[in-house]
């Protein structure tokens, strides 16, 4: 079996491919040309989501038996500040895939297109952990976008037939994740700190928000269950069934650190708006793929400042936000 990933070379993308990798399947991958075409390593096309011609010809060579949509901007942070390019990134990059689909015919790959739990957005308190029926209340650029994708996706479902499965993923974390999301962010403080580049005080922004945080090993067997065993057309969360406070993510990295770390709130770092809860009711993802998480969080963060305890120093991680 073939997979394409798109945006392979991102945090997800690495492991998605060793996870391909180690239950048989030949993997492709594409990333950005900016990135460095010399970087991209074997089995990597440089490929623009927003070049439908292009991706009409990557498939047309490499003919896949599936396709892992997962090159999009995935940062709530970012969208705030980036708006019309989350958009264009987002929606249109879908589309265009989607399209390249359909117009190269059947047999079409099967399809999963990573979306997010950003989707729900405001959810009322009796409707905790959240189910895929529940009605959509986007707070965010980020999470409207995401929306979108869900419902074009099903549309070609339904309209072409196309064998879409529709992912809602929960926060995700681990080694290799970009500086920008809230794990990241708070071990790359801790490491700095005890490698005395920084006085030993971290920033951090809300405390309060709530989110279910998942090992990016465990997601990535989840994408690889529902690409092998999800129904077309149909959504999927895909998160660990529990919320944590920001806060509690905090005080256990706080524990795990070698020297004492003073806190400060940094008001630079809250959003116009941040949804209070989301929690996965991740029955449907292990009753139609019999998908478990099995990794506890607390390894998470362990591995997580471990990767950050190595990195500290290295000019290749940019400080994008
Ligand atoms: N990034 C960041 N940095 N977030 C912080 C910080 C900080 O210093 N301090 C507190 N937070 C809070 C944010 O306000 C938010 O409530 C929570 O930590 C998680 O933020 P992120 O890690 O940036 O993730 P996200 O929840 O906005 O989005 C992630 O999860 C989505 C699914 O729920 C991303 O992985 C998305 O791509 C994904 O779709």
């Amino acid at each position: 079996m073939k997979a394409l990933i798109t945006g392979a070379s991102g945090f997800v993308g690495s492991y998605l491919k060793a996870s391909l990798e180690r239950n048989g399947w030949t993997v492709y991958g594409t990333g950005l040309e900016e990135e460095g075409k010399e970087s991209l390593p074997p089995g990597f096309f440089p490929l623009d989501i927003l070049e439908p011609k292009a991706i009409r010809r990557l498939l047309e060579e490499l003919r896949p038996d599936a396709v892992f949509h997962l090159a999009a901007q995935s940062s709530v942070a970012l969208s705030w500040k980036e708006p019309a390019w989350t958009v264009d990134v987002n929606v249109k990059g879908t589309v265009n895939l989607l399209e390249a689909v359909r117009q190269r015919g059947e047999p079409y790959p099967q399809l999963l297109l990573v979306g997010s739990g950003e989707e729900y957005g405001h959810i009322r308190p009796e409707e905790t952990p959240v189910s895929e029926g529940n009605p959509l209340r986007p707070g965010n650029l980020y999470a409207a976008t995401k929306a979108a994708q869900n419902l074009i996706g099903g549309i070609y479902a339904q309209a072409y037939r196309l064998p879409v499965v529709l992912v809602r993923a929960f926060n995700h974390i681990g080694p290799g994740q970009l500086p920008g999301f809230v794990a990241a962010d708070f071990c790359r403080q801790i490491a700095q700190a005890e490698a005395g580049l920084r006085e030993p005080v971290m920033r951090v922004g809300n405390l309060s928000a709530r989110r279910d945080f998942t090992d990016v090993r465990d997601v990535v067997e989840a994408y690889r269950l529902l690409a092998e065993k999800g129904r077309p057309g149909e959504t999927y969360n895909v998160g660990s069934g529990r919320a944590v406070g920001i806060r509690q993510l905090l005080d256990g990295l706080l524990a795990l650190a070698r020297i004492q770390i003073q806190v400060e709130v940094d008001p630079a770092r809250f959003r116009p708006v941040d949804v209070p809860v989301l929690e996965a009711d991740v029955r449907k993802l292990q009753a139609d793929t019999g998908w478990a998480p099995s990794i506890p969080l607390e390894r998470t963060l362990a591995d997580t400042l471990d990767y950050w305890r190595g990195q500290v120093g290295n000019p290749k991680i940019s400080e994008k936000i």
